[in-house]
């Protein structure tokens, strides 16, 4: 079997390399040996595709290439053993959609609202001219939202418990320190409740018995109004029938509550950033904001076309999430001119993918008007992946996403406190700005302060 190329550096180099500049190593690979490229993990064959065509074969072949759950075994501390991505074949489409029940368009347009408030809420308690960090204040708005959509839950002591074990979580898992300590094998051990992988360990666990107790009592005391994903789940049944056992819809719940928080968080700060570094962008979206008057109602903000690119533009240039989850390949099949073995792994590059010259010229820069230029398709514009395990939540994520933005772009006066380039850091699934993106307010946006009716955002 002739395989793609493959780096030179060993194993060990090509970690340390991709952990210090994660998209500057991926561009130097691409540079080097292309579109396709073979990674051996272990004695694991991992072929890496940033090719529109390679990438249809991986979202479209259904027959040769599976998207196996025991694939995402590692991701199962923080998702349970019965989480979507855990799942494959006929429970995994089930899951799904039941999950995207609880996200389709009307439920989360009816939301719509309630993310503006949230984000102002917290907006409005940021001190004028003292410097925050935009990351850590977004990501707080995106857990809350993901807390209310999934759970139900806006105020009270369980809301804070759960609030503040999801924020602890993230803060420890980003922290440089940590994951400094946590590459030395003696620390990334469970050495108890104190030493590093014991204290992540512990979080996690109160996280699930916290989903656990949510779940039983939910149960016991059924809510036939709302329409949270919690209850969207308790209400359902199986494939066979029977109602979902606890346990899985306590993991269920898992993934939604974390991409929220992650993906999410880490896609609207890297927009403030681009947003506020390049004035002529940021003056476009003030001028298109304004066309909808003080109040707009969220369905009109979200369907303004230049807000809608610089948020397209933003998931092409630094993709929240880099690569798809692997695919199995089951029976030998040939693309692109190689021939791949059973048992191979496939994974979408979504970062190398988006910055093809041949599809995005001058691909560093970032410009919203190339897609109004050109319409790109689903191979080669692919934020939320694609096929069997596309991302259940894009749509909600991109309405998110424009709402937030809007309503900070036109009630707040930012700007970034420095001038320097704010890098990547990939924290295992997504990457991040390293630096949390650096502000400062400088007022409130005069036009503002009118009493809002309640249909509308601003
Ligand atoms: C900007 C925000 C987001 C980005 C960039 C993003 C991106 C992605 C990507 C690239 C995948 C993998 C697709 C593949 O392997 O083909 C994925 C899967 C997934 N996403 Fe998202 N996501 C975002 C927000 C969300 C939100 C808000 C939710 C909440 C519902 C969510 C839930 C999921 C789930 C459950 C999966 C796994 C689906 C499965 O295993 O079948 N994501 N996402």
């Amino acid at each position: 079997m002739k395989l793609p190329p493959k780096p030179k550096d060993p194993n060990w180099l090509f970690y340390l390399k991709f952990e210090a500049d994660p998209f500057g190593y991926m561009d130097f690979i691409y540079k080097q040996y292309g579109d396709i490229v073979t990674i051996l993990s272990g004695s694991q064959t991992v072929i890496y595709i940033s090719n529109p065509q390679g990438i249809k074969e991986i979202f479209t072949n259904t027959k040769e290439i599976t998207a196996r759950g025991a694939l995402n075994q590692s991701f199962a501390m923080g998702t349970g053993k019965q989480g979507v991505l855990q799942l494959d074949g006929l429970r995994h489409k089930h899951r799904r959609k039941l999950l995207m029940t609880s996200f389709q368009e009307g439920r989360t347009q009816a939301f719509g609202n309630r993310i503006c408030e949230l984000t102002d809420k917290i907006m409005s308690q940021q001190t004028i001219g003292k410097p925050f960090l935009a990351y850590k204040i977004i990501e707080d708005i995106a857990l809350r939202i993901g807390i209310e959509l999934v759970l139900g839950l806006s105020e009270g002591d369980r809301y804070e418990n759960i609030k503040h074990l999801f924020s602890v979580l993230m803060k420890y898992e980003q922290s440089p320190f940590i994951n400094l300590l946590l590459q030395l094998p003696i620390v990334n051990q469970d050495l108890g409740r104190w030493s590093p992988q014991g204290f992540i360990l512990n979080l996690y666990q109160k996280i699930f018995q916290f989903l656990y107790t949510e779940v039983s009592e939910r149960r016991q005391k059924p809510d036939s109004l709302s329409s949270d994903t919690l209850s969207t789940l308790i209400s359902a049944c199986d494939e066979t029938g029977e109602a979902l056992s606890d346990e899985e819809v306590r993991d269920l719940l898992l993934s939604p509550i974390f991409a929220a928080q992650h993906a999410s968080g880490a896609a609207i700060a890297w927009s403030l950033y681009w947003i506020h570094r390049l004035p002529e962008v940021h003056k476009k979206l003030l001028e298109e904001l304004s066309t909808l008057g003080k109040s707009p109602d969220p369905m009109s903000i979200a369907t303004l076309p230049y807000l809608n690119n610089v948020c397209n533009e933003v998931l092409r240039i630094y993709p929240t999430q880099l690569f798809t989850f692997p695919r199995l390949v089951e029976s030998p099949i040939k693309f692109m001119g190689y021939e791949f073995d059973p048992g191979t792994i496939l994974i979408g590059n979504i970062y190398s993918t988006h910055q093809r010259e041949d599809i995005y010229p001058e691909p560093k820069q970032f410009k919203p008007e190339r897609f109004f230029e050109k319409q790109y398709s689903y191979f080669e514009f692919l934020p939320f992946g694609g096929g069997a395990r596309s991302c259940i939540g894009g749509a909600f994520a991109l309405f998110e996403m424009k709402l937030v933005l809007a309503t900070i772009l036109s009630r707040y006066q930012l700007a970034l406190v420095s001038k320097k380039a704010e890098h990547p850091k990939f924290g295992g699934l997504i990457s991040y700005p390293a630096s949390g993106v650096k502000m400062v307010m400088h007022g409130r946006r005069k036009y503002q302060r009118q009493s809002q009716p309640s249909a509308a955002c601003f």
